[in-house]
């Protein structure tokens, strides 16, 4: 008999822990990832819901109506896979929850007139590969089967050969099974304070910041720490640590988000100044154009540097993710089930993705009391995700009728 939300999220919440940190490790096709997907076909073959893998490492789990009369289908899901050291409820919850809403239909007696589709997609925090919504985005078409093959993680493993590992015969390209999907509906918990600020348990989102992630590569010339006078050096270190604050400081002008999270520095010895530095810079801005205009001030601002370093600025945009608003009218018609706050976000997801590639999509947003995200402080309230699971089979009963 399928368990309760509270039984379904004590099976998955183990999966892929740290036990040092208290935050996950889930990388995509990695071992604690496939065990989470095991566990969702596993949650899917328990109530009777069709598995369809497509070949970009996607899965679904459809409930069929007996007679199908062909309408087209209704979607919800998320994503199994966690930042580097992630929260437990960044993509799981919207999975446990589509479980559960599916759950608690039966019991109230739903039957869909069309078909209801739970999709798990694949490395949605682009945390191996660096390409963000890497699953869906292979799904629509907007990253072509050979740009994805060329992905390699930091360890040089190529995509194809991680799918291939972990089981998956990668397939890559447009999912024909997206051809059936008629609307699209997220749930995630809230990566923000907004619902804790107006103290409510579940809201809409309007809209996603554009955002990107952008690969600074400085290069120098490596020499000895302790002979190699400050005047006559080329350290990249120091270019690298001027445009750290460069983007800091044009972000809070700009009122936007600017990232450096991830550095990697050659060859990384203690007694050696660097050869080399690389940075990732992630930023957020409201508007496409304020976006363009935030990384050019960093990249001019980091170009200066290198001139009074010394050293070289090679600057790649790894993956960039447009304005997303989403679909007003599907928005409208889930806020006729009852009143919802409708807020955006600066946090990326699958939803933007099929959003952009034309299918009409909204969100559900569960309060997040803290709005910490991205790290094992991640929490949300158990009351709030039954008001979620709750929001969320109200709203596929409506839309799949
Ligand atoms: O990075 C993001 O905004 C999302 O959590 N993938
Ligand atoms: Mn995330
Ligand atoms: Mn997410």
């Amino acid at each position: 008999m399928p368990e309760d939300f509270e039984q379904l999220w004590s099976g998955l919440h183990p999966v892929g822990r740290s036990a040092a940190s208290g935050g996950y490790f889930r990388q995509p096709f990695g071992t604690a990832e496939r065990e989470c997907h095991a566990w969702f076909v596993e949650q899917c073959a328990l109530r009777g819901l069709r598995v369809e893998h497509d070949g970009n490492g996607n899965t679904i789990g459809w409930w069929e109506p007996e007679l199908d009369a062909g309408l087209p289908v209704v979607l919800t899901g998320s994503h199994l896979d966690s930042v580097l050291d992630g929260g437990a409820y960044d993509g799981p919850l919207g999975l446990v929850s589509a479980l559960a809403a599916i759950d608690l239909m039966r019991d109230r007696g739903v039957s869909p007139a069309r078909a209801l589709g739970v999709a798990v997609f694949a490395e949605e925090e682009g945390s191996r590969f660096g390409l963000a919504c890497l699953g869906s985005r292979l799904a629509v078409g907007i990253t072509r089967p050979d740009q994805a093959a060329a992905l390699r993680d930091r360890d040089g493993v190529a995509l194809p050969d991680a799918m291939a590992t972990a089981g998956i015969e990668p397939a890559l390209g447009r999912s024909t099974w997206l051809d059936r999907v008629g609307c699209y509906l997220e749930l995630h918990v809230e990566q923000g304070r907004d619902l804790d600020l107006r103290d409510e348990p579940v809201g809409l989102a309007s809209a996603i910041w554009p955002h990107g992630r952008y690969r600074f590569d400085f290069t120098g010339q490596a020499n000895h720490a302790g002979t190699t006078a400050m005047g006559d050096r080329h350290d990249p270190m120091l270019t690298y640590a001027m445009t750290a604050l460069a983007a800091n400081k044009q972000a809070r002008l700009a009122g936007a988000r600017a990232t450096f999270g991830r550095v990697d520095v050659g060859p990384n010895a203690t007694n050696a100044v660097p050869s080399r530095v690389t940075g990732w810079l992630d930023a957020r801005c409201e508007t496409e154009e304020a976006l363009s205009s935030l990384v050019a001030a960093i990249e001019t601002q980091a170009r200066e540097r290198a001139d009074r370093d010394g050293t070289l600025l090679e600057l790649t945009a790894e993956s960039v993710s447009p304005a997303v608003n989403f679909d007003v009218a599907l928005t409208e018609r889930l806020l006729a089930l009852g009143s919802r706050p409708v807020i955006p976000t600066a946090a990326g997801h699958d939803a933007g993705v099929l959003s952009a590639a034309g299918i009409p999509t909204a969100m559900l947003f569960v309060r997040n009391p803290t709005g910490i995200s991205h790290c094992p402080a991640e929490s949300a309230g158990m009351s709030d995700c039954l008001a979620g699971v709750n929001a969320l089979a109200d709203a596929l009963t409506e839309l799949a009728r």
